[in-house]
C-alpha cells in the first residue's frame, strides 16, 4: 500500500517532542501538516485518508513514518473493498473535518469518536473501537484527583478539537468549576504530556487507551477514568454512502477474517 505522508513538522517541534521525550513514535503534529493530493474524482474508486498522528497507539510518527492502528486497519479494511487507497494526508486533529468538507481527503482515521454533533456535519462508518476518557497526571506527583470536581482550581489541558477538551468545556468551564485561564488546549497530546511531565500543567483528559500508552512510555499515571462509553468510527464526507458501505462491509470482513484481531493484537500489546 503506497503511503504518502507530506510535509515533515518543523525542525524545532521535532527536536522538542522527540528530544525532550528520547520517545521513539510518540511524535505530535504542531501545525497543519497536510498538503493537498486531490481525493481522486472523476468516478475512480480511489480515497484519500487523513489522520492526526500525536495519538499513539492509533496514529504517530515513527522515524518519520506514520504508523498505528488506524492506519493498518484502515488500509485492510480499505484493501476488502473495490476502492484502493492513495496516500494519507496529516492534519491536527481540528483540522479533519474541514479538510473532508473541501475535498482534501475523503476518509478519518483518527480514533474519532462518532457523536451527534459531528454526525450533523459528516458521516460515520461502523464503530470499529470503544474508550472511555482517563485523567492523566505525573507520576509519584502528590495531585491525585478522583473526580472531575477535583481538577478545579489547577491548570489542565487536552487536544483541540476532541471530546476530552468537550468534558472540561461542557463539565467544568460552563459549570463555572475552571476558570479559562486554567484550560490550555494543544495541537497534540504529545505536547500536552510534554507540559504535564515539565509541570507547566496538572492534568491532562485524553481517551484512555491513548493515556494507557502514554503512561507505559512516559512518567504520568492515570488518576482515574471518567466513563464516557465512545465508539470511533471512520469519517466520510456527509452523503458519501458508498464509502461509508464499503467502509462497513471491509470492517465486517476484517473482523470475519482475523484481521482485526491480529491488527488490534500488534498495537494493543497488554490488553
Ligand atoms: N476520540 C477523541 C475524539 O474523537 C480524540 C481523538 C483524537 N485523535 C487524534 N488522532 N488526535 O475527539
Amino acid at each position: 500500500m503506497g503511503r504518502r505522508t507530506s510535509v515533515d513538522m518543523d525542525r524545532r517541534t521535532y527536536v522538542k517532542v522527540v528530544g525532550a521525550s528520547g520517545v521513539a513514535g510518540l511524535t505530535g503534529t504542531a501545525g497543519c501538516l497536510g498538503s493537498i493530493t486531490g481525493s481522486g474524482g472523476g468516478g475512480s474508486k480511489k480515497l484519500t485518508a487523513g489522520t492526526a498522528p500525536g495519538f499513539p497507539p492509533f496514529e504517530m510518527k515513527q522515524g518519520g513514518e506514520l504508523v498505528g492502528f488506524d492506519i493498518d486497519l484502515l488500509e485492510a479494511v480499505v484493501s476488502e473493498s473495490e476502492y484502493t487507497l492513495s496516500g494519507w494526508e496529516e492534519f491536527e486533529f481540528k483540522g479533519l473535518m474541514p479538510a473532508l468538507g473541501s475535498d482534501k481527503i475523503d476518509v478519518v482515521a483518527a480514533a474519532m469518536t462518532i457523536n451527534d454533533k459531528r454526525d450533523k456535519k459528516i458521516d460515520f462508518s461502523n464503530p470499529y473501537y470503544s474508550a472511555d476518557q482517563s485523567i492523566l497526571v505525573r507520576k509519584g506527583g502528590n495531585f491525585s484527583p478522583s473526580k472531575l470536581g477535583d481538577l478545579s482550581g489547577h491548570p489542565i489541558g487536552a487536544q483541540k478539537g476532541t471530546t476530552g477538551e468537550g468534558i472540561i468545556k461542557d463539565e467544568l468551564l460552563s459549570a463555572g468549576k475552571l476558570k479559562q485561564s486554567n484550560y490550555n488546549s494543544y495541537g497534540s497530546y504529545v505536547l500536552a504530556v510534554e507540559d504535564l511531565v515539565n509541570g507547566n500543567i496538572d492534568a491532562i483528559v485524553v481517551d484512555k487507551p491513548v493515556a494507557q500508552t502514554f503512561r507505559s512510555k512516559r512518567d504520568v499515571s492515570i488518576a482515574f477514568t471518567h466513563k464516557t462509553g465512545e465508539q470511533y468510527g471512520f469519517g466520510v464526507r456527509d452523503g458519501a454512502s458508498d464509502v461509508q458501505k464499503a467502509l462497513n462491509s471491509g470492517l465486517k470482513a476484517v473482523r470475519d477474517n482475523g484481521k482485526y484481531t491480529e491488527i488490534r493484537n500488534k498495537w494493543f500489546s497488554d490488553s
